[in-house]
């Protein structure tokens, strides 16, 4: 494991990051009063309910409930995981991302390996491309597969020379470079003896890239007959084939927004239709789609299709694959599926049939609900009354991994329709009575009214400004209220860092219940009316903390009274308590007197 990024670096990097640049640089925003708007990116909308503020340093969509920092909205916009997302930031300010050492001394020195790894990766996927031109028979055979020059180009595909050592003599000279490419899969040790040689050998060489286009592993195909047809990467520190698509970077560096994507099984079917302007297909390598696949594939766009062989066997991997796609299934995305005429794949295809051919096709998938129940009806003709009960209590399994919203209800309506339930709802309320609210549905902004507790939070989380003017008050730890203690250590930290914003308050708890409960009251309509006058943030502030006080000295009064009762109280304590029931007094005396 990599060392941890140390937190003041991201909260350094985010106070140097400004999210409404950050955003609009993606999405167009326009100002509103104080803060700035635009479609939102995460839903299909007409009128714009996603709304970022300078101040905050928070976006967040009133009709979705997305929301977060610069640093969630990376990560969801440019469906990245949270350490690219932070590589991605420092790379726009020009800044390197530091790394904690960790523990154990082989953990320590993982950084430094990838980066190298990486870099010789890339070295190495340019070696291959440059001894494409010299290669006659390599370029013979993609010009008999049909490729031009430019698509060649584009995916950076290349060939590996016939000998056992270029790989290894070029880049894996040291000791050092040599054991990484083993660790990279590039180079596999001698059974007998010591030294490497060279995995990819006289193949055409498809350099696979991460979401960040660095080149992570290889796919390299024999130039005819041979066996096997496909050699990939084994799965490496860096290549997790589970994980990447070949292609993705290639389909987001050519869309800015990226409105469909196509999953086929070949690189050769991505780079063919890529040369016929489809430009939009990746491949799973070699491997079934994974639900990480699914999860990806919707971090990028709304609609997935995926394309399968007309057979039994394509239509079981469709199967799986839709399996694997329920849980992601919110509102807003659409899986579908295409199943081809039998004996052609995507490449002999659109060499027929052409772009508009082809998108026709596309244009005419399957939506996975269609697919869905199309088997199941299948499943429950084949079995008896009893059985049909079976195929009820299995659709249902699957509808429940479905997100709660509209797609859920349909799939549901459809059951009991196919099921002839008719208004039979209590079967249906039996089937689906596990009541699974949708991430979604939990980040709606909730108005109404919130506990005192929860309320100064919530002004503390939007308001840190104003906050960071409260002294520290560290004697209400003694407070009997569930919560304080998570309201303490956040004014502790307001006063830490003056200026600290809503965004890198939110980043310290990245990952926490707490961090989700603030994002909630982040976005709280905390004054529901339009008030005529700035609201008194720090008054009400101020009134909440005497009223925590107060408590805490009544808590202290009634501990030392029951003290009295059961064994006597110390002259100390006696003394205590008499100034304690005198302060509480005066209070009171204040309170009419005000
Ligand atoms: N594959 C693999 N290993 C193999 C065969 C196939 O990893 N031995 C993977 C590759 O990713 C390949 C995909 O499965 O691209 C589809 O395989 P296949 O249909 O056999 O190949 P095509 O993509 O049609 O390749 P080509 O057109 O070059 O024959
Ligand atoms: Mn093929």
């Amino acid at each position: 494991m990599a060392g941890r990024i140390p937190q003041s670096f991201i909260d350094d990097l985010l106070a140097r990051t400004d999210i409404v640049e950050l955003i609009d640089s993606r999405v167009r925003l326009k100002k509103a009063g104080k803060n700035y708007q635009a479609c939102c990116p995460f839903h299909n909308e007409k009128s714009p309910s996603f709304t970022v503020s300078q101040e905050k340093q928070f976006y967040h969509c009133f009709g979705c409930g997305a929301h977060g920092n610069a640093v969630g909205f990376v990560m969801e916009y440019d469906g990245l995981e949270f350490p690219d997302a932070i590589d991605e930031l420092a790379s726009m300010q020009g800044m390197q991302v530091p790394r904690e050492q960790s523990g154990s001394g082989a953990a320590g020195s993982q950084p430094a390996v990838s980066k190298d790894l990486f870099e010789l990766m890339n070295q190495i996927a340019r070696f291959y491309e440059s001894n494409l031109k010299s290669a006659t028979h390599a370029v013979e055979y993609l010009k008999g597969r049909g490729l031009n020059g430019e698509v060649v180009k584009r995916f950076n595909i290349g060939y590996a020379p016939g000998d056992w050592d270029q790989v290894r003599r070029r880049f894996g000279a040291s000791r050092d470079h040599e054991q990484l490419l083993i660790t990279g899969g590039m180079l596999i040790p001698r059974d007998s003896g010591p030294g490497s040689y060279d995995r990819f050998r006289d193949r055409i060489m498809f350099p696979i890239r991460d979401k960040r286009g660095r080149v992570i592993g290889f796919g390299g195909r024999v130039l005819g007959d041979g066996t096997p047809k496909y050699l990939n990467s084994p799965e490496t520190p860096i290549f997790h084939k589970g994980r990447e698509l070949f292609g993705l970077y290639e389909v987001k560096q050519a869309h800015k927004e990226v409105r469909r994507i196509l999953v086929v099984e070949g690189y050769m079917d991505v780079v063919a239709l890529g040369q016929f302007d489809i430009d939009y297909a990746v491949a799973a390598l070699g491997t079934a789609t994974t639900s990480d696949h699914i999860h990806t594939l919707f971090r990028t766009t709304a609609e997935v299709v995926c394309c399968y062989d007309g057979d039994k066997a394509g239509r079981e991997a469709a199967w799986r694959a839709l399996d694997n796609a329920l849980s992601h299934l919110q509102d807003g995305r659409e899986l579908k599926f295409v199943f081809l005429p039998d004996g052609e794949d995507p490449d002999s295809l659109v060499r027929q049939i052409g772009k508009a051919g082809f998108e026709l096709l596309l244009d005419q998938a399957q939506p996975f609900a269609d697919f869905m129940f199309e088997r199941l009806a299948r499943d429950a003709a084949l079995s008896g009354e009893a059985g049909k009960f079976e195929v009820a209590n299995k659709a249902a399994e699957l509808i429940r991994r479905v997100p709660e919203g509209f797609t859920r209800e349909g799939l549901i309506t459809r059951l009991s329709s196919m099921m002839r339930w008719g208004e039979n709802q209590q079967r249906i309320t039996e089937l689906f009575s596990r009541h699974t609210p949708s991430k979604v549905e939990q980040a709606k902004p909730q108005r109404g009214k919130l506990t005192p507790l929860r309320r100064a939070l919530a002004l503390m989380v939007q308001y840190p400004g104003i906050t960071a003017e409260l002294p520290a008050m560290p004697e209400l730890a003694g407070l009997r209220l569930q919560g304080i203690g998570f309201l303490l250590k956040l004014h502790q930290q307001i006063l830490a860092q003056p200026g600290i914003t809503t965004g890198i308050l939110l980043e310290h708890w990245r990952g926490t219940k707490e961090g989700e409960i603030l994002a909630q009251l982040a976005m709280h309509d905390l004054f529901e009316i339009q008030l005529e006058r700035e609201p008194d943030i720090l008054g009400e502030l101020q009134d909440t903390f005497v009223g925590f006080i107060n408590q805490f000295l009544k808590q202290r009064i009634e501990e030392l009274q029951a003290k009295v009762a059961q064994q006597g109280l110390t002259a100390e304590e006696t003394q205590e308590l008499m100034m304690l029931i005198r302060e509480v007094q005066s209070e009171k005396r204040n309170d009419i007197g005000a």
